[in-house]
């Protein structure tokens, strides 16, 4: 006999428990609109996954506006600026003074993610882990529904919406896999990085080109470092023992008069490097956010801060959505994100050509060092950096839709 299928409805039917989907629910919650979010690892899985660390201070405000920000105001570290280090030298990059009095914000992927599980779940909102075979419906009409099992029950949740925030392994792309434009770059390399029971050996991050390849040091709190290494993208962890992790990080940050503390290895991991943008990101009532829809090299931090990002203004075009039947910011959507999407992957494509060893020939090697140092000695150049690294304010990108629309009437 066939288990029978529960029927469930919603509002707002999000595919994914990453920053993404659970920033998209809680500004949501706020604005009253109901949702259910479907995740298919379980809550312990999702909690520890280390990722990003660098949120830019508007992606900080939109966190605090959906009512997580409480302990990230207590924890998280402001930073004004970064350190850019190559040829054995290192500068000062001041953020801050070069963009307007923006800062950035440290503060683990891993802690937002764990604040909005928390409240969501305190609020005793719908959140289901372990989902298993997850399917999306009928979204080009206006009754679209997701199918999935949970707990051994097979479920159809209807919904007015479906929110793709399944990450780039997702299924929610796969279900427009024909319709989409998609523009894809691998890089030949990759980022080994750790996480290190140490305190930062530098208040700020330190982004270092050197010729046995770049190396970044980071941190998560002032107990823990999270430091980086550029390699080859199918390196085996295993050759890589704790001990030459160190040395390799040890020989690309040096500087005279600086010591990097070395401490226990909590967790490591390599990470392939690419550059992903599926177009467009709405497909009728099928939204797709964050690395579902767009993959950027780390270099720029940009990855997370992209996602809140799209799940902002696709909040707010859900907001007039339901309380209007405005369907003008669901037209805008896809391409108000792309604006900012395209302009971060510029930055980070920039960032990561100028600091990784891209290649063996002086001749690239004398133009890379002609632009660190550029950047590291005009206000002007070093201004742009520090601009797209702190995040362009959202004006910057609605502002060519309204000329789009002048331009266009
Ligand atoms: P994800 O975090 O991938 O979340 C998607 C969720 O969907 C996951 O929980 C997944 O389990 C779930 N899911 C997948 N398939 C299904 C399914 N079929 N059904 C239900 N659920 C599903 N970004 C920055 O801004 N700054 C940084 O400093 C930075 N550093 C990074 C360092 C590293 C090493 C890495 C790997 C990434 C970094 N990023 C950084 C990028 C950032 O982590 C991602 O961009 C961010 O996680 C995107 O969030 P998301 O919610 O869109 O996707
Ligand atoms: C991090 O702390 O994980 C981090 C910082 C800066 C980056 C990427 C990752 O560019």
């Amino acid at each position: 006999m066939r288990t029978p299928v529960e029927e469930l409805r919603t509002q707002v039917a999000i595919v994914g428990a990453g920053p993404a989907g659970l920033t998209l629910a809680a500004l949501l919650d706020a604005a009253g609109i109901e949702t259910v979010v479907l995740e298919n690892r379980s809550r312990a899985y999702v909690e520890a996954r280390i990722r990003a660390g660098v949120i830019e201070q508007g992606a900080a405000e939109i966190l605090i506006d959906a009512g997580i920000g409480a302990r990230m105001r207590r924890e998280g570290i402001i930073h004004h600026g970064i350190h850019v280090q190559f040829d054995g030298e290192r500068h000062h990059v001041p953020l801050s003074d070069l963009a307007g009095g923006r800062h950035i914000v440290i503060y683990g992927q891993t802690e937002v993610v764990k604040d909005l599980i928390t409240a969501r779940v305190d609020a005793g909102l719908p959140l289901l882990f372990e989902v298993d075979d997850v399917s999306v419906h009928e979204f080009d009409g206006d009754a679209p529904f997701v199918r999935f099992t949970h707990e051994g029950r097979r479920a159809e949740l209807r919904c007015d919406v479906i929110a793709g925030c399944d990450g780039f392994h997702g299924v929610c792309r796969e279900a427009v896999a024909e319709r989409l434009r998609v523009f894809s770059r691998e890089y030949p390399y990759g980022w080994l990085g750790i996480l290190a029971a140490v305190a930062p050996s530098s208040e700020e991050l330190v982004y270092a080109n050197h010729e046995r390849g770049f190396a970044l040091l980071s941190l998560r709190s002032p107990q823990l470092s999270r430091l980086y290494i550029q390699c080859s993208p199918d390196d085996d962890l295993a050759l890589w023992p704790d001990g030459r992790i160190w040395e390799e990080l040890q020989l690309r940050l040096a500087l005279d008069g600086w010591t990097l503390e070395e401490g226990p290895v909590l967790e490591k991991g390599i990470t392939p490097m690419r550059c992903f943008v599926a177009e467009p990101m709405r497909h009728g009532r099928l939204f797709l956010a964050g690395d579902a829809a767009h993959i950027v090299p780390p270099t720029g931090a940009k990855g997370l801060n992209l996602a809140v990002n799209d799940v902002a203004v696709l909040a707010d075009a859900l907001s007039a959505f339901f309380a209007s039947g405005s369907e003008t910011g669901l037209e805008e959507y896809s391409e108000r994100c792309l604006r900012r999407i395209w302009r971060a992957e510029h930055f980070s494509n920039w960032m990561t050509r100028m600091l990784h060893h891209t290649s063996d020939d002086p001749f690239v090697r004398r133009l890379q060092l002609a632009e660190l140092r550029y950047v590291t000695t005009s206000e002007a150049a070093a201004r742009t950096l520090a601009e797209n690294y702190v995040g362009l304010p959202g004006e910057f990108f609605a502002a060519g839709i309204s000329r789009l629309q002048v331009g266009g009437s």
